[in-house]
């Protein structure tokens, strides 16, 4: 069977779908990534072409084939350790802060953390990784909790499954492999259960209106995931993070992003850390 053809016509559908839905921006230069990534959707579906295809999802009421088709759309690349300075930012700066709510016995404080666009699992577990190295696991129950979310089905189920490539856990440094990870076969580790008890994967699009939360957040990490979005679709999550931050809170973007001074909302702290004024400061 051949290949099917892309036209521009029928990639621009594409382009304004992942626009409208998830707030991708798709340049004209991903084309043949596009061709690439879904050219086996079409397959499995029994499609010969990309209009047919388009028309199957667009008429899907189910969810389902939109979501195979975000799990071809995104970019879910990332690993442990990733970004180091983040790690080290919050056992110097922030978790020092906690310990008097860690240290308290009050059960309506929580410290709560929001890895938004979690991809794979690696930074939320790492998150829970430092929070035990920190404070100790036995110091942690109740008092913690990391939410981690990603659009993508696909990547979820990596993370909630925990097993990572030796080579990706060795970005670790050396102690957290046997503290927190137990061997799997001769080139896999999965992660220790105590790890899972803090956090909680869930589905989320980073673009939909109104975010489903009760309570805010001490830190947002959201990093590596602007980067897919247009300025106005930025700005818009910037506030709603913004929102959903404690005042004094903080959020962390990726080294290669910043906030280009557009964003009057956040304090800067140091290159890719930013923070909610507290309220006695005017915010
Ligand atoms: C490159 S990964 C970043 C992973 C990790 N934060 C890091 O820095 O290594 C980008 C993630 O953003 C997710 N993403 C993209 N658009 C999204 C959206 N609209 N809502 C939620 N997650 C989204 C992708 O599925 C992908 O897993």
């Amino acid at each position: 069977m051949e290949s099917p053809v892309l036209s521009n016509q029928t990639f621009n559908k594409i382009r304004r779908l992942v626009k409208e839905e998830f707030g991708l921006n798709l340049t004209e230069q991903k084309k043949s990534l596009v061709l690439a990534r879904l050219q086996k959707l079409l397959t499995q579906n029994s499609f010969n072409d990309f209009d047919s295809y388009l028309g199957f999802l667009l008429k899907d009421k189910t969810g389902q084939a939109l979501s195979d088709f975000i799990n071809k759309m995104t970019t879910n690349h990332t690993y442990f350790n990733r970004e180091s300075k983040h790690f080290d930012f919050l056992r110097k700066f922030v978790f020092p802060q906690w310990l008097p709510v860690i240290k308290s016995y009050n059960p309506t404080k929580k410290i709560r953390i929001w890895s938004a666009g979690c991809a794979s699992g690696e930074e939320p577990y790492q998150l829970a990784m430092e929070l035990i190295d920190f404070f100790g696991y036995s110091q942690l129950k109740e008092k913690v909790a990391v939410l981690a979310t990603d659009i993508s089905t696909e990547a979820l189920m990596q993370a909630r499954q925990g097993i990572y490539s030796r080579e990706n856990v060795f970005n670790l440094p050396p102690a957290y492999v046997p503290k927190f990870f137990l061997p799997k076969g001769a080139n896999q580790y999965v992660v220790k259960p105590m790890l899972k008890d803090f956090i909680l994967f869930k589905r989320l699009n980073l673009i939909r209106t109104t975010f489903p939360f009760k309570n805010r957040f001490h830190v947002i990490i959201c990093r590596n995931v602007m980067i897919y979005f247009d300025q106005p679709t930025k700005d818009q999550l910037l506030e709603k993070f913004y929102q959903f931050l404690e005042p004094g809170g903080y959020l962390l973007i990726g080294h290669s992003e910043s906030l280009m001074q557009r964003d009057k909302l956040f304090k800067y702290v140091q290159p890719s850390i930013y923070q909610k004024a507290l309220k006695h400061e005017g915010n």
